[in-house]
């Protein structure tokens, strides 16, 4: 790992680990971590620069982790926190704004389109882990939004058909067989 990487590591696990961060330490073991290794498996499928991927992996959710307020923003808040953490560590400004751009356009909700194969990666990345985790969409679904059986399971089927749709069709390919009988559950609910 390189130095950058580790520095990065650490100040992303910190951030989930702080009493301030809204979404509970959780979201470093069952969210980040996953979307670093799917981030990672993906960089070699399809040739991508695997630091930018990690580096931007790590840092896709950290705006909102660090201030839940910044959350409805945080593709945009989180492109200054890069800047403003991989300029302290004299990251090169042009693989800065790389790692940037993937940040920028990891929700396919907000119609920005990844432009890299890096950002396709992160973006991919970060839906692979949502159709990876489904406890972890259950608890958000029945506990934090405290739904019924039924609208729960619905809820969740829906999450993981945008996350499954926005994939590109390599990270598909690796995910699908568990995307298929994740749905299969929640539809006899
Ligand atoms: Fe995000
Ligand atoms: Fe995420």
């Amino acid at each position: 790992m390189t130095q950058t990487l580790e520095a990065v590591r650490a100040v992303a696990e910190r951030a989930c680990a702080a009493p301030t961060n809204a979404f509970g330490y959780g979201i470093w073991t069952h969210h980040i971590v996953f979307v670093v290794s799917f981030g990672r498996e993906l960089s070699l499928v399809l040739g991508a620069d695997a630091e930018i991927v990690e580096l931007a992996a790590l840092l896709h959710d950290y705006a909102g982790i660090k201030d839940v307020r910044l959350e409805p923003e945080h593709h945009r808040h989180g492109t200054d926190e890069a800047r403003r953490l991989l300029g302290a560590l004299n990251y090169p400004p042009e693989r800065t704004e790389w790692v940037a751009a993937c940040i920028l356009t990891h929700r396919a909700s907000r119609g920005l389109e990844p432009e890299t194969l890096e950002a396709r990666c992160v973006a991919s990345a970060d839906g692979m882990a949502h159709i990876a985790q489904v406890p972890s969409l259950l608890r958000l679904a029945y506990v934090e939004k405290g739904l019924s059986v039924g609208a729960g399971a619905a809820w969740v089927a829906a999450k993981l058909r945008r996350s499954y749709g926005k994939l590109c069709p390599e990270a598909k390919g690796i995910i699908e067989a568990r995307y298929h009988a994740a749905l299969e559950t929640l539809e006899t609910a």
